[in-house]
């Protein structure tokens, strides 16, 4: 039994913010931002859309994709750092809108990673043989928490959502996987405030401690690294050399770490789909939202081996290798 790829979607907001209008806002420039990070432009939710709207949007059409009716999902994780609410979960959000009854649902965070994570989970009931049918969201409004007067992060996040149905099949599928985590590197990404260390207060809004803290050059290199060795681990598990991989669909956060990370695994740009130039870091919709765009544009075709590899805070990381059986699909 393998989990099977059927069905992908994704939305993003209209509004466009760009690097030449971030230079009105912060001291930085076009020409830095590019070179640094790939990034040109990002997409911005605007006040009366929130997470769960970008995430419905990504799902309806991820379940159109697929052909799967709402009443056949048996369950629904929505990967966020950005949630409507605390509680209830943004995927009983979803499971509502939806109308999808029979549906389990419930968030998990991996920040970055959570999609991935998300597959994992989803993996494991499939083969187990619990549910048939499961829908992974990865979905952001990460502009709710970036502090639009720190030049070292404004530039870098976006808000997007991407989905995918997973169904048992007999034909493979998804070839294998791997999470991880390093809790020793948690104060490197953080959102200080907000939760039951530092609830909100006046104190703790004026400090600007409810937007996303971020060590850069440490996160970078922890990235480049990760992600080498585990997509190493992870196509082993699945018998394949790095050679064989056909399209390797990266976590979106920075250009010269996704050039990176391929040089050390010898995979070319060519296979590498890169869409953090229009997007910026959707953080857990930045893997779904380009797969569902590679697919879109149809990048991808029956037999072929994509690997999806990321990392994020936690610290975590994962990575994933799909034989490809949908057929390819065009704009
Ligand atoms: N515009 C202009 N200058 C900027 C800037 C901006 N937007 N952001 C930072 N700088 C400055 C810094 O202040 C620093 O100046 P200083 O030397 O006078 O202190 C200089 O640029 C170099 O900073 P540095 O941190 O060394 O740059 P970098 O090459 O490491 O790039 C990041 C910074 C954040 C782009 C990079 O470290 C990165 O992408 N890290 C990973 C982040 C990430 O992936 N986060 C999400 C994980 S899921």
């Amino acid at each position: 039994m393998y989990s099977v790829l059927t069905g992908l979607g994704y939305a993003v907001p209209d509004r466009v913010l760009t690097n030449v209008q971030l230079e009105q806002m912060v001291d930085t420039d076009n020409e830095w931002i590019v070179q640094r990070t790939g990034i040109r432009e990002r997409r911005i939710a605007d006040a009366s859309t929130a997470t769960s709207d970008l995430a419905l949007a990504a799902a309806r059409s991820a379940l159109a994709d697929a052909g799967v009716s709402a009443a056949e999902v048996d369950l629904i994780i929505v990967a966020t750092v950005t949630p409507d609410y605390a509680f209830p979960a943004t995927a009983c959000l979803i499971q509502r809108e939806l109308g999808a009854w029979n549906a389990a649902a419930f968030d998990l965070e991996a920040a970055c990673t959570g999609f991935i994570y998300g597959l994992g989970i989803a993996d494991q009931f499939i083969r187990a043989g619990t549910y048939r049918t499961i829908l992974v969201i990865g979905a952001e409004t990460l502009s709710r928490i970036t502090d639009y007067t720190d030049r070292n992060t404004c530039v870098l996040f976006g808000d997007g959502a991407g989905a995918a149905v997973l169904r048992a099949g007999e034909e493979p599928g998804l070839l294998g996987l791997e999470i991880g985590a390093d809790g020793r590197g948690g104060e490197l990404l953080v959102l200080p405030a907000g939760g039951s260390r530092n609830p909100a207060s006046r104190e703790t809004v004026a400090a600007r401690r409810h937007y996303i803290h971020m060590a850069g050059r440490e996160v970078f290199k922890f990235a480049v690294k990760i992600m080498e060795e585990s997509a190493l681990r992870v196509l082993a598990r699945a018998g394949l050399q790095p050679g064989e991989v056909d399209l390797i669909i990266p976590h979106q956060a920075n250009a010269r770490i996704i050039d990176s990370a391929c040089k050390r695994l010898g995979i070319g740009r060519d296979r590498v789909y890169v869409n953090l130039d229009r997007y910026g870091n959707m953080s857990a919709a930045s893997i779904p939202v380009a797969l569902s765009e590679a697919s879109a544009r149809g990048k991808l075709k029956p037999g072929d081996y994509v690997l999806l590899v990321g990392f994020g805070g936690g610290l975590t990381w994962g990575a994933a290798v799909i034989k490809w059986n949908k057929e390819a699909k065009h704009d």
